[in-house]
């Protein structure tokens, strides 16, 4: 479809100040800042719904699906599976209904870009579900929703009773022959329940356990149904995909081609929404290209470390990432060949700045805690493992830990990778072992110290120690 991309600078920042112009992109946030992005008038007036009503009315589905593999979107919500090539595997061939599903779950610590998607511009996720239900040709789609999320699943529920209302959705969309359904389903607060498995589960009214995969929800998702799950930010994209046609979104972040025959080298493709947390002066989310460097993102978007200190680590997408050290932040751009390289993922899009005064051990206290919180309970190594770690961290922290801590902690972590029917165990692992490997010195200080050293000096100086910033 024609239509340049805006490639202009945009507002940045969750929290209303404003980075530098030129460091930012508009697909997702082009129209976020006016005070009634929310509604349907709003939406309407920058075109809205038009991008949804050509595709159902000059478009065959396959041809869609054709335009999402061309941009090279890959899913936002954790993995960065391509979204075209995901589409595909739905089984057109099958007698079972397909369904779409929109994961609006949120949960991962440090992760809120979903949140500002649903609260500002809740029209474009459905204008994104009705492309998408027609794409990969289901009638009936959900949207599933973290329990907490009052506020957004109020502004969603308006704007879906706006859009059946308009007969964008219902029977005959657009005054096609094509109908589709669209349900909003409410979660109760479980962390785990935003892994596509066990989302359905509770979507089909079931205790929220993951599966194993195979089979994978593509065939045998919803009702054991062909099933497509997406990222609340994914699904958000796709508008601007068929406004603009998904070569424009490709010439957006960083592609290397491969060798003759060989895969590319770097395919990151389009924007980010990054949510900025932590020891920054102005945290928020922030709309980047793939490509941006890490340390831009700290320094010009989200105003640098905060009380003039210096940085000592990024966590790059979400807690459960492993931990980077600055001087690795340094030297890595957001591309997901980047994150591969240093050993890390881009998952969630969450990144938090830790500054040097940060306690290393307390901070992995913290984030165990929410695992062993959030294990489903279901395979005894997550069950068990991920509290035993927590357990030993924490007494690590209190000054009562000792040397043999160490092994143990990585033969529980080697017991647990891999022995488990989702990956929520990885989810604890992965953070632990980078901690354990990138700040030693700190873990082995706390046992000599008998405790956290600043803590010591903290009460021989009066001081107080640093806050935890997640
Ligand atoms: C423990 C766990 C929690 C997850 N939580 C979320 C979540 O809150 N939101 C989300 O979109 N994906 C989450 N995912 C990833 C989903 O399982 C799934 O891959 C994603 O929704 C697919 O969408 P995408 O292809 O658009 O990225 C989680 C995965 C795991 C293992
Ligand atoms: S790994 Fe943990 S969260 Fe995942 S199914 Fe097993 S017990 Fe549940």
């Amino acid at each position: 479809m024609p239509g340049a991309p805006p490639r202009t600078a945009q507002r940045g920042g969750s929290g209303g100040r404003h980075p530098p112009e030129e460091a930012l992109m508009k697909v997702l946030t082009e129209y976020l800042a006016h005070p009634e992005s929310h509604t349907l008038a709003y939406y309407e007036s920058h075109g809205g719904y038009e991008t949804a009503r050509k595709a159902l009315t000059q478009l065959a589905p396959a041809d869609v699906v054709a335009e999402v593999k061309a941009s090279g979107l890959r899913g936002r919500g954790g993995a960065g599976f391509p979204t075209g090539m995901k589409w595909g595997f739905i089984p057109q061939g099958s007698p079972k209904p397909k369904y779409l599903v929109v994961n609006a779950d949120e949960s991962e610590p440090g992760t809120f870009k979903d949140r500002l998607l649903l609260e500002k511009d809740p029209h474009a996720i459905l204008e994104g579900v009705i492309i998408s239900a027609y794409a990969i040709g289901a009638h009936w789609s959900a949207i599933y929703i973290r329990g907490e999320f009052a506020r957004q699943h109020a502004i969603l529920e308006t704007a879906i009773n706006e859009a059946y209302a308009r007969g964008y959705l219902g029977k005959g969309v657009f005054g096609t022959d094509y109908d589709l359904d669209l349900v909003l389903h409410r979660g109760a607060g479980a962390y785990i329940c935003g892994e596509e498995t066990a989302l359905l589960s509770s979507l089909e009214g079931k205790r929220g356990y993951p599966k194993l995969k195979p089979p994978f929800p593509a065939t045998h998702g919803a009702w054991e149904s062909p099933t497509c799950v997406n990222n609340v930010e994914t699904i958000a994209t796709i508008p601007w995909i068929l406004r603009h046609g998904g070569s424009e979104y490709a010439k957006i972040g960083v592609f290397v081609p491969g060798e003759e025959g060989k895969p590319p080298k770097v395919d990151s493709r389009g924007t980010r929404l990054m949510c900025v947390s932590g020891h920054v002066n102005n945290p928020g989310v922030f709309e980047v290209e793939l490509g941006t460097p890490i340390i831009d993102v700290v320094e010009k978007l989200a105003g640098g470390v905060w009380k003039g200190r210096k940085l000592k680590a990024v966590i790059p997408g979400g807690s459960s990432t492993p931990i980077l050290t600055a001087e690795e932040a340094g030297q890595m751009c957001l591309t997901y060949e980047d994150c591969a390289k240093f050993k890390t993922m881009f998952g969630s899009g969450g990144l938090m700045v830790i500054d040097e005064q940060q306690c290393m051990v307390r901070l992995l206290e913290v984030l165990l805690h929410f695992y062993a919180h959030e294990s489903c309970g279901q395979c005894s190594p997550c069950r068990e493992g991920t509290d035993w770690l927590y357990q030993i961290v924490r007494r690590v922290e209190a000054g009562r830990g000792e040397a043999e801590d160490f092994k143990t902690i990585e033969e529980l972590c080697n017991n647990m990778e891999g022995r488990t029917v989702c990956p929520l165990a990885a989810a604890a692992t992965m953070p632990t072992t980078s901690y354990l490997a990138k700040f030693r010195d700190e873990f082995l200080a706390h046992v000599a110290h008998k405790g956290c050293p600043q803590r010591v000096a903290a009460t021989v100086h009066g001081a107080a120690p640093a806050a935890v910033g997640v």
